[in-house]
């Protein structure tokens, strides 16, 4: 779809805006691109440069886009639980940009939030403690008023955390053979082929016909026949994605935002609000060589075809039957909410307690170390209201209950996102490891961009 679009609304009055761009299916014509793991200089030092660069996505057709250390999105830095961190971020781009760690826990001054901006042209360098178990985090920009438009455009980047427990678990970890990352981010080309975000934006979230993945249009993904890990991250600005395999066969999934489950749980389907991640395991080893296999979403519509070995020998591990101890304690159960974040809105006019984000506003405070309960109510409008994924920077939380209903056994993990309905109430149980400043905010970009975020002051 080119130029400008027109927005129906769904039956709740809302503009069903993801409806009405559908993603165009994978032709699957393109071997998918498999980001780098990161190599540290001599002395441990990880640097990450955000600079312009030029895609291209379409043969014969270069692009305008932003990456990290190169044209598009980033390398994934791989750091082990225990050991600290030394990372130079660099800023090469015409305008200021952040670097901010989602998911990660670290002191707010290093969070990279909008009120750490590197101008452009200046690095600095960065130290921090890994503290939290493994998983699978991300980063991205960060800059007041202009996140969405700059990850639009290609700054966005996987970082995995591992630890003794991660790296002793039979569990496939082998980066780019039987581990994969795979970025999901739809995005809408003009005419040109280039990525218009002006053009393309959209209030209540812009959102593209074209699937990219791993910054890959028209992927296909090469696998054996063995257990896969698929490492999935929801990196669109706005759009929810729903993941199938095309004949409904199981897969596992075995990890949530901020970390493993304690035992893999078997899915269908899994939906991913943006900046939500999941890791999965499919077995393709249950496949034959030309069976057609492939990620479809819940319209059916083919977002990655797996080419399976042809002559491979089918080689099934078991997958561990306890990878975690995560657990919500009847001590938390018990906890009073003591903090109310109520999301409301559409378009620009967007809120968390009534009110729009202002950076001299402390909404917030919580004590370091001190689990609070908070209730994240996401209060319908006159139109129905829509979903919010709704994240806090700088911890990994526990969900208690969805409407006062023990959270389904996928959500029972480490999250720092986590999608709210309209009328829903989410409790969740939240500790800081860390001082400082730290947003809180809907992860719908445009929305953030708009305002819908708050901060919250831990001491
Ligand atoms: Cu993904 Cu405020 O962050
Ligand atoms: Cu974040
Ligand atoms: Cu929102």
């Amino acid at each position: 779809m080119q130029g400008h679009m027109s927005h129906n609304r769904n039956m709740n009055g809302h503009m069903d805006h993801e409806n009405i761009v559908p993603l165009q299916a994978s032709t699957g014509e393109n071997k998918l691109a498999i980001p780098a793991l990161l190599e540290p200089d001599k002395k441990g030092v990880y640097t990450v440069k955000a600079q312009q660069g030029k895609t291209a996505f379409f043969e014969g057709v270069l692009s305008e886009t932003f990456g990290y250390n190169g044209d598009l999105l980033g390398p994934i830095i791989r750091l082990k639980q225990g050991e600290q961190a030394a990372i130079r971020i660099v800023n090469e781009l015409k305008e200021e940009t952040t670097f901010h760690w989602h998911g990660l826990e670290v002191a707010g001054q290093v969070d990279g939030g909008p009120h750490d901006p590197l101008q452009a042209g200046d690095e600095q360098l960065l130290k921090f403690d890994i503290t939290q178990e493994a998983a699978t985090l991300w980063f991205h920009p960060h800059p007041h008023n202009n996140t969405a438009s700059q990850v639009y455009r290609g700054l966005a980047g996987l970082l995995y955390i591992e630890d003794e427990n991660s790296a002793a678990l039979p569990l496939p970890k082998e980066h780019g053979k039987n581990d994969f990352p795979l970025v999901f981010q739809d995005r809408l080309f003009n005419e040109a082929k280039q990525l218009d975000y002006e053009h393309a934006y959209y209030s209540d979230g812009t959102v593209g016909d074209t699937l990219l993945i791993n910054g890959t249009v028209n992927p296909y993904l090469e696998v054996k026949r063995e257990q896969v890990r698929l490492r999935l991250l929801n990196g669109a600005n706005a759009r929810n994605i729903t993941f199938r395999l095309n004949t409904g066969d199981e897969f596992h999934q075995i990890a949530t935002d901020g970390g493993l489950l304690n035992a893999p749980v078997a899915q269908t389907e899994i939906t991913l609000t943006p900046s939500e991640r999941a890791e999965i395991i499919v077995d393709f080893s249950l496949f034959a060589a030309d069976q057609k296999i492939e990620l479809v979403d819940e319209h059916g519509t083919v977002l990655l075809p797996f080419h399976i070995e042809r002559g491979g020998k089918a080689n099934s591990e078991p997958l561990p039957k306890q990878m975690n101890d995560y657990a919500v304690t009847e001590a938390e159960k018990a906890l009073p909410i003591s903090k109310k974040v109520e999301l409301f809105g559409m378009m620009n006019m967007v809120y968390i307690n009534g009110k729009k984000f202002d950076p001299d506003r402390v909404d917030l405070t919580q004590q370091k170390g001190v689990t609070e309960v908070w209730e994240i109510y996401n209060e319908k409008d006159m139109m129905g209201g829509m979903i919010h994924p709704f994240h806090i920077h700088g911890t990994q939380f526990k969900v208690i209950s969805r409407d006062g209903v023990e959270p389904l056994a996928h959500e029972q993990g480490w999250k720092d996102s986590i999608s709210v309905a309209p009328g829903e109430r989410v409790k969740i149980a939240v500790t800081f490891e860390h001082e400082g400043l730290y947003m809180f905010h809907c992860h719908i970009l445009e929305h953030e961009d708009s305002g819908m975020m708050g901060q919250i002051k831990v001491e």
